[in-house]
């Protein structure tokens, strides 16, 4: 399953069909249109595929107000979506796009009246989010002409289009969906229909991990946010994130993918997150979520008092992936000694070290050093504004203050971090890289394929497989088998796949 699979892309004289002027229908309509297609739009509500238009226009509109687009192009681009009044207007279509209501039996209905209005060659594709191709193709009688077309909201927006394959998809059927998502200036990639597909599936933990730590209380969502927002690069929290998707929606799509999983401990959903949709507090669309949306100030992160800086510190060894932080305490005027040892630094007798996914506490015991304090990940330790710490629970009054005015004097805000296995960032980050190596594993995708459905499907800063070549799998599979040892759960079971290659001295992408 990769991007070996190549194809032609259509015409843009080809008619597009879509089924279902929705949210999403009306955004891939707009898409169509804008590469030149002739669209077809049907519903069967009254009224909504000119509603579409509508919602077409008054977007292009805006567009327009800015300088982005010319009236022109919009009329030209309007002019080529037409509603259609009945389904069987759709006959001409040379693709036929379904963004109708996610429910399996309605959709295999419309694909089997497709498939009798339709030519034999017409390529039927699905936008569904959770359904298997597989299953709804099962209706069909030439199930090889169905794919799945994912887009992400809004599809105008969003780069990613997932090209899901079914058991019975045709491989040229996908290779052209491919190729015409990328003529349409999409960035698309091959998935195997399995629950979650690419983007459901990988971005689980980047919810489940900040719930997780949120009920064990080891931060608040303004902390936790902030750490994966401005030392993890991410535009937005996962809190923040969730009361945007809505915690009803993002609920759900978790209950799913653990449901499809047989349930897997690896996505189980939170209890947290369910009270909340019990509560009523969906997020910013009911005006209370995780933050409150009545026009107050958001609370602020927590962030250490000012502590005085040391004159003097000693490396132990190489800093490893935090080596860029060493530059900001030179330029600091921090003196730095550099001694043999294993990657950490020293500040009179406290030692500050990159977190490897166990607490300070156990690393304390472990190596008999008392006053441990941990950093945690950061995507650019030469940009980052804020770092996550955490301190043993043996260390001394005087550890704290000491790793803080270190931090503090490289112009980092520091956080405090209850302590407990592995830093919000580092925990978050090796899971969304185990879940995407599994994925790869399993023939879901292909290791540039999950990197580009996250980056394009998400927004993420990088790749989580390109993140866990930069941290090196051996690092990343020591911060899950230490979670895995600290919580005794499945849930953090590194994949087999990055076993293998931190045992192989290996890369997810070889060409790096
Ligand atoms: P929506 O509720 O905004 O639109 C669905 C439209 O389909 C409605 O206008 C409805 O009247 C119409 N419809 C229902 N049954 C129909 C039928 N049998 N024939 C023709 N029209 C019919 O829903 P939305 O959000 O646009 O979702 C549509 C599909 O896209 C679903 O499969 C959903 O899972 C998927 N999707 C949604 C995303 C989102 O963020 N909303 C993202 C990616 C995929």
């Amino acid at each position: 399953m990769g991007s070996e699979v190549t194809g032609q892309g259509l015409e843009p004289s080809v008619t597009v069909a879509v089924i279902g002027a929705g949210t999403m229908g009306a955004g891939v309509a707009q898409v169509a249109a804008a590469a030149g297609h002739p669209v077809v739009l049907y519903d069967t509500r009254n009224g909504a595929a000119t509603g579409a238009l509508e919602k077409i226009h008054a977007g292009l509109g805006r567009l327009i107000d800015r300088g982005r687009m010319d009236p022109a192009r919009r009329d030209r681009l309007l002019s080529r979506i037409r509603p259609a009044r009945q389904l069987e207007e759709v006959a001409e279509a040379g693709l036929v796009i379904e963004a109708i209501v996610e429910d399996l039996a309605t959709k295999r209905s419309l694909f089997r009246q497709l498939e009798s209005l339709c030519q034999r060659e017409t390529i039927l594709a699905s936008n569904t989010s959770s359904l298997s191709i597989t299953a709804i193709g099962a209706a069909l009688e030439h199930p090889g002409r169905l794919v799945g077309m994912h887009f992400f909201n809004p599809a105008p927006v969003m780069k990613l289009v997932e090209v899901v394959s079914g058991l019975a998809t045709d491989p040229d059927t996908a290779a052209r969906v491919h190729a015409t998502a990328a003529a349409w200036g999409k960035r698309p990639v091959h998935a195997r229909s399995t629950p979650g597909f690419i983007v459901n599936r990988v971005a689980r933990p980047f919810y489940a991990e900040a719930l997780r730590l949120l009920e064990e209380g080891r931060g608040d969502c303004a902390t936790l946010d902030a750490l994966l927002r401005d030392s993890g690069g991410f535009r937005m929290g996962p809190f923040e994130l969730m009361d945007l998707i809505g915690h009803d929606v993002n609920h759900a799509v978790t209950r799913s993918v653990f449901e499809a999983f047989h349930q897997d401990p690896r996505f189980l959903p939170s209890l947290l997150q369910q009270e909340l949709v019990e509560a009523g507090r969906l997020g910013r669309k009911s005006g209370r979520g995780f933050y409150r949306y009545d026009g107050s100030e958001p609370p602020p992160p927590a962030s250490a008092d000012p502590a005085p800086r040391p004159e003097t510190i000693t490396m132990e060894g190489e800093p490893g992936p935090a080596a860029p932080l060493l530059e900001r305490w030179r330029e600091a005027g921090i003196r730095i000694d550099r001694v043999d040892g294993d990657g950490e630094v020293r500040i009179g007798s406290t030692r500050l070290a990159l977190s490897d996914g166990r607490s300070a506490t156990r690393r304390a015991r472990d190596d008999g050093i008392p006053d441990t304090v941990l950093f945690d990940l950061a995507l650019d330790y030469a940009g980052t504004g804020r770092i996550g710490i955490s301190i043993a629970d043996q260390a001394s009054a005087g550890a704290l203050p000491e790793a803080v005015g270190l931090l503090q004097a490289a112009g980092l805000a520091v956080s405090v971090i209850d302590d407990g296995p592995g830093l919000p960032l580092l925990r978050t980050v090796c899971m969304l890289a185990n879940e995407a190596a599994d994925a790869v594993l399993l023939g879901v995708c292909d290791a540039a394929g999950a990197d580009t459905a996250m980056r394009y499907g998400v927004n993420y800063p990088l790749g989580p497989l390109a993140w866990a070549d930069r941290l090196g799998p051996k690092r990343v599979l020591m911060v899950l088998e230490h979670l895995q040892q600290a919580y005794g759960h499945d849930r953090y079971r590194p994949s087999l796949l990055l076993r293998r290659l931190a045992e192989s001295d290996g890369t997810f992408h070889r060409d790096d």
